[in-house]
């Protein structure tokens, strides 16, 4: 088991390059499975997540090549249309075969996600989707057993945004007979950057970015050719790294626009943020503001940076309010932050995040992905030694993060544990 070491109080400065966003990737290698012929994506990032959804495409039959950030990818022959239990527990996202695999082949039989460390997160919308589209859905023994001769188009209202939901049935109606709508559909950029690849293949949708998502169905679709949009997670995380330790760092290939609320929050707490042609410019002020922030589905403020703007807030003058709309347990970190001498309160769905004015370095363990992020984060401003436990949760989701936080002057390592 790996840990990462960190001797807190340096300022960073410097220039970080993004990677390919984890988020857009994972739906793109499965929407491979669409057609034949050699897909080529590039900009991939090198994560443990990438990894399983590679393993689970390369036992289905896909022919997979990588070099540095690309791959090339052949699904001519699947021959198996499962994902299994042991491939989905450990990378969720794997449920996004579903819509390929029935849309192309009128079968698939995926493993139950089951919940994880955040919530239940339960695929009840995906699955009501695609029946509605047609499919034959039964629940075998923790499987999803789903057939359908041809999909057919439908008019599908969301219950609630869902990224995978509107992700697996966007793919699903490529192929299907007919016009399918999605309605309260998921808003993300990565649903965008999915829907420019598939509209590259040949698919036909209108709408992507919005709330309202329109997919005529083709006969024929060919490879894609597309390269991974950056993560805008990832930049927003060594954004408030720039805050958080006073810094001056850039971020460099991130992508402003899909940063909004990220922006206008951090420059909320006091630091300044400018864009130059170099990217995306972060100034910590020596003096961090108290936030209120409401987590929402984009265009609102992101879940995924909750936990790391939580980091910050424990360094304000004064009494934040946190709110986690979208999942039910992200609030994970918050043990783990009070170890390192913060002062938090969790009521409901809301963190009350009192300032402090130093946090105290200590071990401490990761839970999910973005909870490592955010005890980095607390990590690096706070006084002595922080050890972060567990980073397998870490490798998920960021590439080499301690390689990137090194060059910009943190003192961090990754030991053996
Ligand atoms: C995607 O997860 C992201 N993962 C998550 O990022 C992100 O936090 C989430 O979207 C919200 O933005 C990937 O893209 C691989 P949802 P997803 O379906 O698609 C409920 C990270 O840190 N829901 O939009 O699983 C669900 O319980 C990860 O990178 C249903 O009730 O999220 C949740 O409360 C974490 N039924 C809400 O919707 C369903 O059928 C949003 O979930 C589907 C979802």
């Amino acid at each position: 088991m790996k840990k990462i070491i960190i001797h807190g109080g340096n300022k960073l400065h410097g220039t970080v390059n993004i990677s390919g966003a984890k988020n857009a990737a994972l739906p793109l290698l499965c929407a491979t499975l669409l057609c034949g012929g050699e897909h080529r994506l590039s900009n991939i990032p090198h994560l443990r997540d990438i990894n399983t959804v590679i393993q689970l495409l390369e036992t289905m039959g896909a022919k997979i090549t990588r070099s540095e950030n690309s791959a090339t990818l052949q699904a001519d022959k699947v021959v198996s249309v499962e994902a299994p239990y042991d491939l989905v527990k450990t990378m969720r996202a794997s449920v996004l075969v579903l819509g390929p695999l029935l849309s192309r082949f009128g079968k698939a039989r995926v493993s139950l996600p089951g919940g994880c460390a955040i919530g239940a997160r339960p695929i009840d919308l995906h699955l009501k989707g695609l029946a509605a589209m047609g499919a034959e859905i039964t629940l075998d023994h923790g499987y999803v057993e789903a057939t359908c001769k041809q999909l057919h188009g439908a008019t599908i209202y969301f219950d609630t945004p869902t990224v995978g939901g509107t992700e697996n049935l966007m793919m699903a109606a490529t192929l299907a007979q007919g016009t399918t709508i999605l309605e309260n559909a998921a808003c993300e950029p990565e649903i965008v950057d999915l829907a420019t690849a598939l509209s590259n293949m040949g698919a036909c949708i209108s709408g992507a970015g919005t709330d309202t998502i329109t997919i005529d169905g083709v006969d024929h679709l060919v490879p894609m050719n597309h390269r991974v949009m950056s993560d805008r997670i990832e930049a927003g995380t060594f954004m408030v790294a720039a805050a958080i330790t006073k810094g001056d760092v850039t971020v460099a290939n991130a992508d402003p626009e899909y940063l909004d609320a990220v922006i206008s929050k951090l420059s909320e707490s006091g630091a300044t943020v400018e864009h130059t042609p170099a990217g995306i410019r972060v100034i910590g002020s020596a003096q961090i503001k108290p936030l209120q922030i409401k987590t929402s589905p984009h265009p609102g403020f992101p879940t995924d940076m909750q936990a790391q703007f939580m980091a910050l807030l424990t360094l304000a003058q004064g009494t934040s309010i946190i709110s986690e709309n979208v999942f039910e347990n992200r609030f994970m970190h918050v043990c783990e932050l009070q170890r390192l001498g913060s002062n938090i309160r969790i009521d409901g769905k809301q963190a009350i995040v009192e300032g402090v004015d130093m946090l105290c370095g200590a071990p401490v363990m990761a839970t999910d992905l973005r909870a490592s992020a955010s005890l980095i984060l607390a990590g690096l401003a706070a006084d002595n030694t922080t050890e972060v436990a567990r980073i397998y949760h870490l490798d998920r989701g960021y590439e080499r993060l301690e390689e990137k936080l090194l060059a910009l002057g943190a003192d961090i390592q990754r030991v053996s544990a």
